[in-house]
């Protein structure tokens, strides 16, 4: 039987080419974005309109596939965008309606069809966090935050959803050309490029590594691809590194490495023999 998969901002980036890849494997694909038009062109089992934030439009979404499918063995939790800035000069309301999209929004959908994958006995849920959800730095803060939210509420879902043979899995994206810097700088160029910031050298800087990153990142294919492995495992993984050069996975590896030495310390853990 072929799985039904439901993935959320399919308009551009990483959740339109997951909807193509998976649909050209086989798979019943529902595409979703905020606006039909802009899934123009993409070929999928069904498209349907869906808003994050709004909790009616995922309601119905929800409802419409289970109407026409009966079922839904995937959800993909791909809408996301960055708010760049310095936590002091962004405003509740910039740093909520990032929380809006990126937490409550996955959030949303995960209540939403966490009761039918139970009835069903069967599920898996891809939460698509970051690397910024491992790692911070400056004027990237709130943004961090989010993802670093996504990757608790996905560590306590995977041993809450476990017992009804529901998986939870994250797939931690790097740098990765989409519309994603597009939607960085459509919210952020005001404030980083503000001469009178105090925190001008940040944003400079920010910048710079920016400019240097740009027409380096792998295309979205470097992530949908390991999400169709997450997808497929048997055996899933809690967390996939996905478009990550070998050097930032030796430093993720590496940071972990010290930190488990630094805690194994503080809290006299001696290894089993
Ligand atoms: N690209 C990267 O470098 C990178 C790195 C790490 C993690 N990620 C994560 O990967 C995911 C996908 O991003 P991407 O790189 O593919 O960027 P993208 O091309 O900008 O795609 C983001 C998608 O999210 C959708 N979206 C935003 N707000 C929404 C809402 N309220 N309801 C429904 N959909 C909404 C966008 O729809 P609209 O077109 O309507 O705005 C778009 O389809 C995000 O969670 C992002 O945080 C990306």
């Amino acid at each position: 039987m072929n799985k039904v998969v439901l993935i959320t901002g399919c308009s551009t980036g990483i959740g339109r080419d997951l909807a193509q890849r998976l649909s050209q494997s086989g798979y019943i694909v529902v595409a979703t974005a905020r606006n039909m038009e802009t899934m123009d062109g993409l070929v999928t089992a069904l498209k349907l309109p869906l808003d994050v934030t709004d909790p009616e439009s995922i309601q119905n979404a929800v409802a419409a596939t289970l109407k026409r499918f009966g079922r839904i063995d995937v959800l993909v939790n791909n809408a996301g965008y960055a708010q760049v800035g310095a936590i002091e000069e962004l405003t509740d309301d910039q740093i909520r309606q990032m929380y809006e999209v990126n937490v409550f929004g996955a959030m949303r959908m995960i209540r939403a069809v966490v009761p039918h994958m139970r009835q069903q006995k069967a599920g898996r849920i891809i939460n698509i966090s970051s690397i910024a959800g491992k790692m911070v730095t400056p004027v990237n803060g709130s943004y961090s935050s989010t993802k670093f939210a996504l990757e608790a509420l996905s560590d306590a879902l995977r041993l809450e959803l476990a017992p009804f043979d529901i998986q939870v899995v994250l797939v931690e994206p790097g740098a990765i050309k989409t519309n994603f810097d597009q939607t960085v700088h459509a919210h952020g160029d005001e404030i980083v490029s503000n001469p009178a910031s105090p925190y001008r050298s940040f944003y400079r800087k920010y910048q710079q590594v920016s400019d240097r990153m740009r027409g380096q990142e792998p295309g979205p294919q470097a992530v949908s691809k390991v999400i169709q492995q997450a997808l497929e495992s048997s055996k899933p993984k809690a967390r996939y590194l996905a478009g990550v050069a070998m050097s930032g996975r030796l430093i993720i590896n590496l940071r972990d490495l010290v930190w488990d030495l630094v805690v194994r310390q503080m809290f006299s853990i001696i290894p089993q023999e």
